[in-house]
């Protein structure tokens, strides 16, 4: 078992799309059993409770992906209860980087563009302030960083 934690600002751009994407991408990969948890929180609980942002599931929808997600703060619990902490930026890197309860716990935090094997970036950028074309790019960028992270991890798993 796997369980993923995908981590941005606001959780209700990019990282509900990453875990949206990623569900997408093993549930055509794996029969019903699948030894995934995925989950995603943001590091400021402004949008706790909220949907998606309209435009983030206007264009997911495009792609095929269902953005049902509430947003949700990310907690101490979570380094407990989760393998992999997935950070879109390194704000969000170093906010989970301070939360962490221990060096081990710390040890479960990665940068998700270091999972991107087409795309050369060193972070997923923040949506919320761009236009059509800046949701666009994360979706392309998120695609890419989960079917690396997935390949990664489904060693792990056999
Ligand atoms: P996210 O995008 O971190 O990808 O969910 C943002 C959403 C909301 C805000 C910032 C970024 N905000 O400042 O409210």
């Amino acid at each position: 078992m796997t369980n993923i934690l995908f981590v941005c600002l606001g959780n209700i751009c990019r990282s509900p799309a990453a875990e949206g994407i990623f569900k997408h991408i093993v549930s055509l990969n794996m029969l019903d059993d699948h030894p995934y948890l995925i989950d995603s929180a943001g590091t400021y609980g402004g949008h706790a409770g909220d949907l998606p942002d309209l435009r983030m599931r206007q264009a997911a929808k495009r792609r095929g992906y269902e953005l049902n997600h509430r947003s949700r703060r990310i907690t101490t619990d979570d380094f407990i209860n989760f393998d992999l902490i997935i950070t879109m930026d390194d704000a969000n890197y170093e906010n989970c980087y301070r939360l962490a309860p221990s060096v081990e716990a710390s040890r479960k935090i990665y940068r998700m563009t270091d999972f991107c094997t087409r795309h050369k970036v060193d972070h997923i950028p923040d949506p919320y302030y761009e236009g059509v074309q800046g949701f666009e790019r994360v979706l392309d960028l998120l695609e890419d960083a989960c079917q690396g992270l997935f390949n990664h991890t489904k060693n792990i798993n056999k």
